[in-house]
């Protein structure tokens, strides 16, 4: 029996979000500008923008690592003031701790938080499992490849089995075939344990490819340009997509917004 169980996806509820930094040097920076967005328990959205639109900053807002100016954001009818156990964060740098075993890592937050790590080690062990990581639990960070890295950070994400998966750029600093692979991989893993997942790019490719939902962020100020659903039957095959004219038709409607605006697209 897995030791994982299915995590019930949060229900997301974003109004009129506004973040506005206060710099001492530089005049104030108004990053988002009253932002409305709800995403359905279980979902899948991807959010593309350019450079400096404010998507980490959206991410930092749900993860309630930085405060809101104005607006609200709440998760499950609960509204969001301090960092949450329902929340899991993976960015671009896995961030793991180097002196830490694979193991010691993923269980980090439950050790922070004072809980059993006995209780959760065999968990550890079936989320290594389910990334293609069964038996690295020993293994020290710098034993492993730039994906296998990533993996292990995912898995510490996941380790509080987290309503909501929060997912900045995480494949950004991935070769291009391990960040296919990883691609993949999260679809799988995503249709398993069925979080709801906000996973921030600037690979439209990968956002379509992953999403029911692409949200497309105008330049900062950041404002919701675009709110695109992604009708194509899952389970996607990534070399599949790239001869189905629905996956071009999708991307070419969100390239055309950032050509519009004069933003150079990569993919
Ligand atoms: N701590 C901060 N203090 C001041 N300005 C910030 C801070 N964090 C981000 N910004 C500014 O807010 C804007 C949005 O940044 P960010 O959310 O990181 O964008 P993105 O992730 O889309 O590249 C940028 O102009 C950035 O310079
Ligand atoms: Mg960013």
């Amino acid at each position: 029996m897995s030791a994982v169980s299915p995590t019930i996806g949060a229900e997301v509820d974003i109004a009129q979000l506004t973040k506005v930094y206060h710099t001492r040097e530089s005049e104030d920076v108004l990053a988002l500008d009253a932002i409305d967005l709800k995403i359905e328990r279980g979902s899948f959205v991807a959010v593309v923008g350019p450079s400096g639109c404010g998507k980490s900053t959206l991410l930092s807002l749900l993860a309630g690592l930085t405060p809101i100016s104005d607006g609200q954001i709440t998760i499950d009818s609960e509204r969001v003031i301090k960092p949450h156990s329902k929340i899991g964060v993976v960015f671009q740098s896995d961030l793991l701790l180097y002196w830490r075993t694979v193991v010691e890592n993923i269980l980090l937050p439950i050790e922070i938080k004072g809980l059993d790590v006995k209780k959760y080690t065999a968990k550890a062990e079936e989320l290594l499992n389910q990334v293609g990581l069964a038996g690295f639990g020993k293994k020290y960070p710098s034993e492993l490849s730039g994906g296998m890295r990533q993996r292990v950070a995912i898995c510490r994400a996941l380790i509080q089995e987290p309503g909501l998966l929060l997912m900045d750029e995480p494949f950004g600093a991935l070769d291009a075939l391990t960040r296919e692979q990883m691609i993949m991989d999260l679809q799988t893993m995503w249709a398993r344990l069925g979080n709801t997942v906000l996973f921030i790019t600037h690979g439209i490719d990968e956002a379509v490819f992953l999403a029911d939902r692409v949200i497309v962020m105008s330049p900062r100020p950041g404002r919701i340009d675009l709110d695109l659903k992604i009708d194509m039957p899952r389970p996607r095959q990534w070399s599949r997509v790239h001869e189905d004219p629905t996956f071009h038709g999708y991307v070419r409607q969100i390239r055309e917004i950032f050509e519009a605006k004069g933003i150079l697209v990569a993919h």
